[in-house]
């Protein structure tokens, strides 16, 4: 079997919900275990267990568009319009995560492109520039947690979060930004794997793998009208990770 062939078997796995799989290691003398790569040591008793990873090894984002194709791996799929990928610096320091698109990027096929794109776009921009720092959103780069738009702009379920979100790591992956900011709770779910709020996350810094990660309000949460406290809290917390990164 190829490594893409194997590949897309573990993907079809991933997409029934199968997080971990496991190969045990080939007995001794056979040929097949001329072909395993030494990995971490063998515990003394039992089998050696490695986890094969799911993303190639020279992933790109090109790979991960390609793999998505014209995805039907979930519900989501029946209403799209348009994939939306991302978009943005391919090798940012800083990578923006949202929760899905909603009508004009399912449109569009690009994240963060309505009135909460505009607002984001504004707080990038006006906050880095207030902060001394050269910075557009061209120089970000910005997406979401699951591609399609969910139907009257729901939250993403759980299988749709867990179907997704393997891309959306696989970007993070190959991106490898110096942060992530989280934009809202279903990112942060994504992210941190928690349920607690974005009022309890913000304010400090978490880690997604080895990258470190700031929670902030979402964009459409701040175009609400009596938001004013948490419009503060979030320019707060984007100068916060703006001097991390760029400074
Ligand atoms: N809200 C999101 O979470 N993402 C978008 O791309 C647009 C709105």
């Amino acid at each position: 079997m190829t490594e893409e062939q194997l590949r897309e078997v573990l993907g079809f796995y991933q997409d029934l919900g199968i997080k971990q799989i496991y190969r045990r290691a080939a007995p001794p003398g056979t040929a097949a275990a001329a072909d395993t790569v030494p990995t971490a040591p063998t515990a003394a008793a039992g089998p050696e267990l490695v986890v094969l990873p799911l993303a190639p090894v020279h992933d790109t984002l090109e790979k991960i568009v390609q793999d998505i194709g014209d995805c039907k791996r979930c519900r989501l799929h029946e209403r799209r319009n348009k994939i939306v990928f991302g978009t943005g610096n391919e090798q940012a320091k800083l990578v923006f995560v949202g929760e899905g698109p909603g009508a004009d990027e399912d449109e569009q096929g690009m994240p963060f492109v309505g009135r909460a794109g505009q607002l984001l776009t504004q707080m990038i921009e006006g906050t880095a520039r207030k902060e001394g720092i050269p910075l557009l959103r061209k120089d970000v780069y910005i997406c979401n947690v699951v591609k399609c738009r969910p139907p009257e702009n729901r939250t993403p379920l759980p299988d749709e979060m867990e179907i997704c979100g393997q891309f959306l790591f696989r970007q993070l992956e190959v991106i490898r930004p110096k942060a992530i900011c989280a934009l809202g709770s279903t990112a942060a779910k994504a992210l941190l794997g928690t349920k607690d709020g974005v009022m309890r996350l913000r304010g400090k810094w978490h880690q997604w793998r080895d990258l470190p990660v700031i929670v902030t309000y979402h964009p459409s949460y701040l175009l609400r009208p009596y938001n004013q406290n948490a419009k503060r809290e979030a320019w707060e917390d984007l100068k916060k990770v703006l001097h991390f990164v760029y400074d």
